[in-house]
């Protein structure tokens, strides 16, 4: 029998975590602040788990892990907004990858149609209503909608063994 269809005979893996998380840092991948409202409560977290889906409609997906702050902001609040970092911002990443006490009024911003923070200076960014949501282990797929699209020509931040690099564009 293949290992694939082995796979599918039984979906259970003895894969170790640590095997698992050692390939994924070889994964190199752009770095976003993800921001999220509801009512009063703003927040931003770092994340790599991003990824578009569809362009028409325009549709992107978040990965959140369950125990993040921002995994009930997004759920509650129904937006999140992804703001794509440029090289110069990896400040903003180290500083949106931590849990508690985050705050906006260092930070230059504005706020988008989804009510969610737009940083400035950013690669990209992307403002979104949420379409649905998936369980998926740990952690939760927002799939979002949308609403608006901004692009500079500054070059992105890309993560990857456990660093921050520039991507200069061709
Ligand atoms: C480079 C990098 C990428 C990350 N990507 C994700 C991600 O895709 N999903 C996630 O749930 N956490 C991710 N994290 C961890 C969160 O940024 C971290 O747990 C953060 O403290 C959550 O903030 P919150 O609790 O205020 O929402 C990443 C961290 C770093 C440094």
């Amino acid at each position: 029998m293949s290992a694939a269809a082995a796979m599918r005979l039984s979906p259970e893996t003895d894969v170790d975590p640590a095997a698992f998380k050692a390939a994924m840092r070889r994964h190199a991948a752009g770095v976003t602040v993800v921001t999220s409202r509801h009512g009063a409560t703003v927040n931003g977290m770092t994340a790599t788990a991003v990824c578009s889906v569809s362009a028409e409609p325009p549709l992107v997906l978040v990965v959140l892990n369950r125990s993040s702050a921002s995994h009930g902001v997004v759920s509650r609040g129904g937006a999140f907004a992804l703001n794509f970092l440029s090289e110069d911002q990896s400040d903003l990443a180290a500083y949106f990858a931590g849990r508690d006490g985050k705050s906006f009024d260092a930070v230059p911003h504005r706020i988008g149609a989804s009510g969610c923070p737009l940083i400035e200076g950013c690669a990209a960014r992307l403002d979104c209503v949420l379409e649905s949501q998936h369980n998926a282990g740990t952690h939760t797929i927002f799939v979002g909608r949308v609403l608006h699209a901004e692009t500079s020509d500054r070059a992105a931040l890309v993560y990857g063994d456990a660093a921050f690099a520039g991507l200069r564009t061709l």
